[in-house]
């Protein structure tokens, strides 16, 4: 986005025989490479006792498993792969890097890694002269809570300036959220209404049909609302709810989405359902009398102009009936209920596994009477070659510097400080049978709205 911005040099990849560079990053680089986005030496860096070829032999692995091994554009990618094998808590690992990175500049560090591990990361990189220009990408989780945050980013900002950092969340990543951005400012129509005078609630439901997948351990250390709620879930909800930003400067868009953050009333206890899906505590890694909820519902205030009174409303679980993510709009009801009974005016954004834009509105019904019925204007985007997946996308604008589609220190700190009330045990955690919406105490948050739409059903 902006001119001076300078594309990184080199691509440092730590836990480069980890699970993320194995499922995502690998296939990320070939699309790149593809795409002709990626043209710069790809360093691993893991201690796992691999050379090179093994290393190359991990890469091609990843994408017959995670996508397919385009031979042409494979070979280019294993031309610019290199490694350093080597322990992250010593000093000869970095001093090997270093010399690796050869004439490199600006070298983009990739910290595919346990938090744990990121402050000696961080520290063995600066003892070796590996940071000056250098830029780091790292995944969620940022902190388990905003103390923890804080300190991530201060051993983070301790080396790196905020703009040379890059939180993925690989939600902003998503073209079908970042049209809901578009969705809104890009059509005047949408303008007037879009605020408590005609809004009456908003409805989020991430939803997915499996449970966790062998990820049990990960699992019990995060929980539904640590997993996809502080991070995938409010972003969605800074998209839909924030002002229009400004174009004259690089940095409104994110400023505006941690204005909302900002915003959200810290969450009480009465505002959150946690549930359990019944056969979670035989999951392997997970503890026989776990609390940790696999489920979330709750609902959500932002003490703004535009939506004071709105309620917004999230919910989150494994194991339920159905893999879909949706945002619904309802408006509130036009006068005169004879002709336009309540909750048929809506704007419904399907973001995935499929794209859906749907509009609910009242037709006249067929016939000689005047009554009206239910239908639905709707738009299915069909996935196309062009679609870039998140990580290519992320990694593309993270070599290229550019911040935007990325978690920004106070924005990640806005969104613990309104979740952190209320993470852990501080609501008790019911049990729901899988395949099921959840607990049924789920249902009482949004009673004075109808209740919860299942996606697709309205
Ligand atoms: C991850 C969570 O961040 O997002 C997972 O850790 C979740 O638990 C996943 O399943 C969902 O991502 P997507 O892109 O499949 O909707």
């Amino acid at each position: 986005m902006s001119g001076e911005l300078e594309h990184s040099d080199a691509l440092v990849l730590f836990g480069a025989s980890g699970d993320l560079a194995y499922k995502k990053i690998f296939p990320a680089l070939q699309a790149m490479v593809r795409r002709c986005r990626l043209d710069v030496p790809v360093i691993g860096v893991a201690r796992s006792g691999w050379n090179l070829e093994q290393f190359r032999a991990r890469a091609r692995e990843s994408l017959e498993k995670h996508g397919e091994v385009d031979e042409g554009t494979f070979a280019k990618l294993s031309g610019l792969l290199r490694y350093v094998d080597g322990d992250y808590r010593e000093a000869s690992t970095y001093a090997a890097l270093r010399k690796e990175l050869g004439d490199a500049k600006r070298p983009l560090h990739y910290l595919a890694i346990p938090p744990s591990v990121f402050p000696v990361v961080v520290e063995g990189l600066a003892h070796a002269s590996c940071t000056d220009n250098a830029r780091v990408v790292l995944e969620k989780p940022f902190g388990r809570d905003l103390v923890s945050a804080r300190k991530l980013n201060a051993t983070l900002q301790s080396v790196f300036d905020e703009s040379s950092i890059f939180r993925i969340d690989h939600y902003l990543g998503k073209g079908p959220v970042q049209n809901l951005a578009i969705f809104r400012f890009a059509n005047t129509f949408l303008e007037p209404i879009w605020n408590r005078h005609y809004v009456d609630s908003v409805q989020i439901t991430m939803a997915e049909s499996f449970g966790v997948q062998g990820r049990g351990a990960f699992y019990e250390e995060a929980g539904a609302i640590r997993d996809v709620v502080q991070n995938h879930m409010l972003q969605v909800v800074s998209l839909l709810a924030m002002e229009p930003p400004t174009t004259s400067y690089h940095e409104s868009i994110r400023d505006e989405q941690v204005k909302v953050l900002r915003a959200l009333r810290p969450l009480r206890p009465e505002q959150v359902v946690r549930g359990q899906f019944s056969g979670y505590r035989r999951e392997p890694g997970v503890a026989p009398a776990s609390t940790v909820e696999t489920f979330a519902a709750l609902q959500l205030q932002i003490d703004s102009w535009r939506w004071d009174d709105v309620p917004f409303y999230i919910r989150v679980g494994k194991c339920l009936p159905m893999t879909a993510t949706e945002v619904l709009v309802k408006l509130k009801r036009p006068p005169l209920a004879q002709l336009s009974p309540s909750e048929t005016n809506y704007f419904r954004f399907r973001l995935s596994p499929d794209v859906i834009i749907a509009i609910g509105a009242r037709t006249k019904r067929p016939g000689d009477e005047l009554i009206s019925e239910p239908t639905e204007l709707k738009v299915v985007q069909q996935a196309s070659n062009d679609d870039l997946e998140p990580y290519e996308r992320l990694l593309g604008e993270a070599m290229e510097g550019d911040t935007v589609l990325f978690a920004r220190q106070d924005g990640v700190e806005a969104a613990w400080a309104a979740v952190d009330p209320v993470l852990g045990d501080a609501t008790p955690v019911h049990s729901y049978e899988p395949g099921t919406w959840g607990p049924a105490q789920a249902a009482e948050l949004t009673a004075a709205v109808g209740g919860w739409r299942e996606p697709g059903s309205c």
